[in-house]
């Protein structure tokens, strides 16, 4: 069974309840619950962490036995090296996600640190993003 993670960085616990006209209604928990139904044929894991270190910690756990992460680095997507390097340094593909479309927002969100190390990025296309990052990663 392919071992598939989604990472969420900073902020990404408040889905549901942060800015939901830019994220939207639903939590990110409820969400992921009808993936994994949706998805019984994969091993799906689930991780946040509102610390740059410790995302960093987590990708080096994972980035060499799972078969696929899909990440949103909130924030640190436009300030991070480090997670940037991180993501370079595993052997694990890497899909990059944002909810919102960043290129339609403040011009500090067009500029991403990570997506020259990804095999993918999905913007603009809100939770459904991380299905489509998923159905990229198993298609590979
Ligand atoms: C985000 C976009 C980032 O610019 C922002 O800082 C986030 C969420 C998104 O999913 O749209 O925290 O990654």
């Amino acid at each position: 069974m392919k071992k598939v993670i989604i990472i969420n960085g900073p902020n990404l616990n408040l889905l549901g309840k942060r800015e939901p006209e830019i994220y939207g209604a639903q939590t990110f928990e409820n969400y992921f619950d009808s993936l994994v139904e949706q998805y019984p044929q994969v091993s799906l894991s689930y991780f946040q962490s509102n610390h740059e270190g410790v995302l960093i910690d987590k990708l080096h756990e994972v980035g060499f036995d799972y078969d696929g992460v899909i990440l949103n680095g909130g924030a640190y997507t436009h300030t991070s090296i480090a997670i940037a390097d991180a993501i370079g340094a595993i052997s694990t593909p890497v899909v990059e996600v944002h909810i919102s479309n960043v290129h339609a927002r403040e011009a500090f969100r067009h500029h991403s640190y990570f997506s020259e190390k990804c095999v993918g990025v999905i913007v603009g296309m809100g939770l459904k993003g991380y299905e489509l990052g998923l159905q990229g990663l198993l298609d590979r």
